[in-house]
């Protein structure tokens, strides 16, 4: 079986990506699987990337260079870059495993390059994928599911003439500020007073046509991942214990403050109620292969569903891949178990 591993693209969260890809590579069974890197730089040109070793200096430098680099130009073609991969490169590609995070990648774009090409995909397909990437419309999907999460007020940028900042009294102060279609806290901002909003929104608008402001949650904040289409399986839970502000991108991959801890100190009852809303947000959005999901647990035990992460890191600092070693599932079983779902 040949896996073609796609990773990099032009959104914020490239060199995540590509930190990412470099653990899924090495992680998946070469004695199972043929590997094919494919890395799209921030322009969005293709590349095929020779091996493993070359993709670790395009994850240590955070870009694809054809000067550091063998990588090799793929046929660019005025519509789809994957149908040239698929009908021009020399070996067979049998699944995508798509390692983009954010749009393009995670938002259900090459998912639909994918099924245009009858190529199954691991993760989840173009619905889930789309749902999941617009915090705006995932909330809107779990508030109609029961499902609690934050108040919030969504502006778009055509309409943020109209808006008036006494709309966000409601929320209170802090709120945080964010763009609907991002990942890895990339635009986030949290605003503590009326003064700081308008930078706030301006830094936000720079990744996103609509912006959410959502009510701070007091809680901790706990993750736990899911794997499976229709038998789904629950992770142990972990939990970030910020040292910063909040979990910025900073603090996430730059300086390392932010400390996770697995599993994370929880009595069964709580366990129970995390794992049985992630199952029905994951159900709610129509999710299928992995997704990890991210809450808050209140004082008095309420789960507030926070995001999704269709494409979830799998950085040395990410969760997902964590929490199932921890479960007893090894990144190399789980490697194949995400191939083996993708064509289920
Ligand atoms: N969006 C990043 C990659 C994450 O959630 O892990
Ligand atoms: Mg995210």
């Amino acid at each position: 079986t040949s896996v073609a591993i796609i990773c990099g693209g032009p959104s914020a969260e490239h060199e995540v990506s590509l930190r990412s890809a470099l653990n899924i590579a090495k992680a998946i069974d070469a004695s199972l699987f043929t590997i094919i890197i494919i890395a799209i730089n921030k322009t969005g040109q293709w590349f095929h990337v020779e091996n493993i070793n070359q993709l670790e200096i395009c994850a240590q430098k955070g870009e694809i260079g054809t000067d550091f680099n063998q990588v090799s130009m793929l046929p660019q073609g005025p519509g789809s870059p994957l149908l040239n991969l698929v009908t021009q490169h020399p070996l067979t590609i049998d699944v995508f495993f798509p390692i983009l995070h954010g749009p393009f990648g995670e938002d259900g774009a090459i998912q639909g390059l994918a099924k245009f090409c009858h190529i199954p995909c691991v993760g989840p397909g173009i619905l889930g994928s789309s749902i999941g990437m617009d915090k705006d419309v995932f909330k809107m999907i779990l508030r109609q599911n029961n499902i609690p999460v934050s108040p919030s007020i969504t502006v778009h940028k055509h309409n943020l003439i109209n808006f008036d900042v006494s709309e966000i009294k409601h929320l209170g102060l802090p709120v945080y500020v964010k763009p609907c279609n991002m990942g890895s806290s990339v635009g986030v901002s949290k605003v503590k007073t009326i003064d700081e909003l308008n930078a706030a929104l301006v830094n936000a608008f720079q990744y996103d046509q609509k912006v959410l402001i959502e009510q701070q949650v007091i809680g901790r904040e706990l993750e736990i991942a899911i794997l499976g289409n229709n038998d789904i399986q629950t992770s142990t839970i972990g939990e970030v214990l910020p040292q910063t502000d909040f979990y910025s991108y900073e603090s996430k991959y730059l300086d390392q403050t932010s400390q996770t801890q697995i599993p994370a100190k929880l009595n069964e009852k709580q366990i129970a109620l995390i794992k049985e809303i992630a199952v029905r947000t994951y159900q709610s959005c129509q999710l299928s292969g992995l997704t990890r999901v991210d809450v808050f647990l209140t004082d008095d035990d309420q789960i507030i569903v926070n995001e999704v992460n269709t494409l979830p890191g799998f950085t040395n600092i990410s969760m997902y891949p964590q929490l199932w070693e921890h479960a007893g599932l090894s990144p190399r079983n789980l490697m194949s178990k995400l191939i083996e779902l993708a064509f289920e």
